[in-house]
């Protein structure tokens, strides 16, 4: 049986409404569904366009084919299951996260003829990573259906992409100046004043490419440690200059917008970090509720304006009079959503899934106040003892420890292995159990 084809018009059709248009099936076929009782990939137009609203709905049914296969892919797919939907990864690495929950293609996220694999048992292309190879990118776009698109990744690739697009959407970023050499380095040091912070334009994480500057002599070997190549005579760096925000406090917004252009936004965390780890996520986040109500509005006016399919994590700074700042950008879920999983309506992996296949948005109400911890190498053992064992702390706090553990190969020192969603009446009481376990005296 050949998957159905219904044609949605966007916004505001229902699940019922577009069963009753069904039409006949297009050529994308999904092997994994043949033999269901009702597969249910669906396309109204095959040139379709990210933020177009002329997009695709994808029943529970249909493949969802992940680029990654890590611990993002894996909650996305256990989520997505729960649904209906059938997950196929694309990961290097056997038996990665993702692969032990769904079928998994083992090979380089640059080989070709695997990228080409997942198109062809996918009804639908999905990546948990940003730095998706762009000629993959591309050949699966046009092998089949990416309703994210390319352009919000090669965006958020790149910090100074990132930032024009940011405020080219009416939200501000912190002053920043582009940067190609210590000359330059040292012209914007001079005109956006110290401290700053000083980043890679591509592929930093977790603090990683960037050092902060604070005097002028500072300012030659923090070039030096961000471009080492640069200094060997090797190819100019893009790098970025920031103004160092001396904020008050770090939130963050998981927005999403469907492919037919329906936008939700979860409720602001309060992030907490821990050597440029994210430790803790504090939800609601310890700052006016109207701060809260201006964080979500700008992650939505963002996700509107870059016309962004999927989810879009906005991470800001709040400053001591009440201003925000974005920093950057995650065109996925994002670690500082991970509360949504247990704390809200929706998490955050099912809007994703329901973004991508054109569902309406889930409810994003939060149920609880919660407060997410990391589970870093050097916390594993511990914290599923705490989890495991009768949890007195836990009892005497009123606090109820979930427990997500990813199921990576191995565990090293900062690499983050789990988390724990710990709901609570009030999150410092939370907060009391992340104290008293004793385990995260890092
Ligand atoms: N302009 C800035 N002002 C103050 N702190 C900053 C600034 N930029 C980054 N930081 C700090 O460094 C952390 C990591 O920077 P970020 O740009 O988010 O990079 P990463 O990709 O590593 O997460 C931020 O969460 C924040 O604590
Ligand atoms: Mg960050």
């Amino acid at each position: 049986m050949r998957p159905e084809e219904l044609k949605t018009g966007g916004l505001g059709a229902s699940a019922g409404e577009l069963t009753a248009q069904s039409l006949e099936a297009p050529g994308q076929g999904s092997p994994e569904g043949r033999g269901m009782a009702k597969p249910a990939a669906a396309a109204s137009e095959d040139t379709a366009a990210p933020g177009t609203g002329a997009a695709r709905t994808l029943l529970p049914g249909a493949v969802i084919g992940m680029l990654g296969g890590g611990q993002l892919g894996r909650m996305m797919a256990l989520a997505g299951s729960a649904m209906g939907y059938r997950f196929v990864a694309l990961d290097p690495a056997p038996d990665a996260p993702c692969g032990q929950v769904t079928p998994q293609i083992t090979a380089a996220y640059d080989d070709r003829d695997a990228a080409r694999e997942l198109a062809r048992r996918a009804d639908v292309i999905t990546y948990e990573f940003e730095n998706v190879d762009a000629d993959v990118a591309a050949l699966l776009t046009a092998e089949s259906y990416v309703p994210q698109g390319s352009a919000l990744l090669y965006t958020t690739q790149h910090r100074l992409r990132e930032k024009a697009a940011v405020e080219a959407a009416g939200v501000p970023v912190a002053p920043y100046r582009k940067v190609g050499s210590l000359a330059e380095l040292t012209a914007a040091a001079a005109e956006l004043g110290l401290p700053c912070v000083l980043k890679t334009a591509t592929g930093g994480y977790d603090g990683k490419g960037q050092a902060v500057i604070r005097q002028p002599e500072e300012l030659e070997a923090a070039f030096r440690q961000v471009a080492p190549g640069a200094s060997a005579g090797g190819a100019l760096p893009e790098l970025v200059l920031e103004k160092f925000v001396p904020f008050k406090c770090e939130i963050s917004v998981v927005a999403a917008r469907s492919a037919s252009g329906e936008v939700k936004s979860f409720p602001a965390a309060e992030n907490i970090h821990v050597n440029n780890i994210l430790h803790l996520s504090i939800v609601p986040a310890r700052v006016p509720e109207e701060i809260q109500r201006r964080a979500c509005e700008l992650a939505e006016r963002i996700v509107s304006g870059m016309n962004a399919v999927g989810l879009l994590a906005v991470e800001m700074f709040v400053t001591e009079s009440g201003e925000l700042f974005v920093n950057e950008l995650a065109p996925r879920p994002h670690n500082s959503g991970h509360y949504t999983m247990d704390a809200c309506v929706t998490s955050q992996f099912e809007q994703h899934v329901r973004a991508i296949c054109n569902l309406p948005l889930g409810d994003t109400s939060l149920l609880t106040p919660v407060v997410m911890v990391n589970v870093l190498g050097q916390h594993l053992d511990g914290a599923i003892q705490a989890v495991c064992a009768p949890d007195e702390a836990g009892n005497r706090l009123g606090v109820a420890p979930k427990l997500h553990i990813y199921g990576k190969a191995e565990s090293k020192t900062g690499r983050k292995m789990g988390h724990i969603n710990l709901l609570c009446k009030d999150t410092g009481d939370g907060l009391s159990w992340v104290e008293q376990t004793n385990l995260w005296r890092n």
